[in-house]
């Protein structure tokens, strides 16, 4: 045996008899994969891997789940995409704790999240779309929660920064959720702590695209729409039930390039150039700098959008692409308690989905 394969032992599988956690992992991805590597480590030996999935194939073979390369495989080869199937596999286990990691960004998938809860399986997920999706969905959460069901949120907002567990401990010991500012997204992140003018805004967005900063179409990015559901589930958390046309999202996407394919996209970024530099000038004159900010206020009024702020402000003292979370709560009001670190990555991202289940058994 290799001094690699004595340190990293092999995936656990269906065939291990002894097990407390059974898992099915769906999406193989970026965040997928990272976490399929933490499950060779020995935080992940008590964890056995059942069936896995990407959009197209999966697999439920012992063996083929073992292998090293069972990403890629899954790119080749495996069964056609069926649900059911998998969720045999977890039945066919003996394991008594059943989870279904969701580390897609689908809609579908994560309509099904509470099904699956009211069925026993607990759900860990990176998916933001069902709780920072429709209201109705949502709710349809809350139910299955207080009927039992698990669910292992913490990957969805802050990459895993402890966001969502320290607004929900707050909650339960009486205090309540005044306002909350924040930079939400890694990427937005990024480009206003790096934007000063000094170069056009798009040669910033290319070099942060090809960095990997950016979704391969950054309009996902800038947008608005992702950090808005990150904003949907702490307030909806915090006991604000907010429907999703509620909170107003400015994008930083003119309207005219917002149809178009990616390819036309990226050939158009000049266009984002010309009302930014203007902007950020009106900024700088007045000594402030611009961030991407969400916001909710004391009475569920809620905002995504670029925000002018003083050089004294939280978020003007950002680096990389560091992820901020301001909460002015009943009992934290003279000054904010703030959470801050490096909001997206695949390995942090993969630690708070295993860090969920740990904390199932
Ligand atoms: N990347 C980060 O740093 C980060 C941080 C925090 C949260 N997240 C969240 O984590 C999730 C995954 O992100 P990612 O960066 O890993 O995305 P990604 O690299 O695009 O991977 C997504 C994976 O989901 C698979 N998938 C899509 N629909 C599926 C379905 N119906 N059944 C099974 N698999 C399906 C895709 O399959 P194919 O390969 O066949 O397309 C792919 O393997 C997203 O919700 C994202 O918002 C990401």
């Amino acid at each position: 045996m290799s001094a690699v394969l004595a340190e990293a032992p092999a995936r656990q599988t269906a065939q291990t008899t002894k097990s407390e956690v059974a898992l099915v992992l769906l999406g193989t991805g970026v965040v997928g994969g990272a976490f399929l590597k933490l499950l060779c480590t020995p935080a992940g030996s008590r964890l056995h891997l059942v069936g896995a999935a990407n959009s197209r194939k999966q697999q439920t073979e012992a063996t083929q789940l073992a292998a090293r390369d069972l990403r890629e495989r899954l790119k080749r080869e495996g069964a056609a995409r069926d649900d059911a199937a998998l969720l045999d596999a977890l039945d066919a286990h003996q394991a008594t704790l059943k989870v279904i990691v969701d580390a897609t960004a689908s809609i579908e998938l994560a309509s099904r999240h509470s099904e699956w809860l009211a069925r026993g399986y607990h759900v860990v997920t990176a998916n933001k779309s069902l709780a920072g999706g429709q209201l109705s969905g949502w709710r349809a959460l809350q139910a299955a929660r207080a009927a039992g069901g698990r669910y292992g949120d913490s990957a969805t907002v802050g990459a895993g920064l402890p966001v969502l567990s320290t607004l929900r401990r707050l909650c339960d010991c009486g205090d309540s959720l005044l306002t909350l500012e924040g930079v939400f997204s890694g990427s937005l992140s990024y480009l206003f702590n790096q934007y000063d003018g000094s170069r056009p805004f798009s040669a910033l967005l290319r070099e942060a695209r090809k960095l990997g900063y950016t979704e391969p179409d950054p309009r996902a990015d800038l947008s608005g729409e992702d950090v808005a559901r990150k904003l949907l589930i702490l307030a909806r958390n915090a006991g604000f039930a907010l429907g999703s046309d509620e909170v107003v999202v400015e994008s930083l996407v003119p309207e005219a390039l917002r149809d178009i394919a990616t390819e036309a996209f990226l050939d158009r970024l000049e266009e984002l150039d010309e009302p930014l530099a203007t902007l950020h000038e009106e900024a700088r004159v007045r000594g402030n700098v611009l961030r991407f900010l969400a916001r909710i206020n004391q009475r569920g009024r809620a905002r995504v959008g670029l925000t002018e702020v003083p050089l004294t402000h939280p978020a003007a003292r950002l680096y990389g692409t560091d992820n901020q979370f301001a909460l002015t709560t009943t009992r934290y009001h003279t000054q904010p308690l703030v959470i801050q670190g490096p909001g997206a990555g695949p390995e942090v991202t993969a630690q708070a989905l295993l860090g969920d289940i740990l904390a199932l058994s």
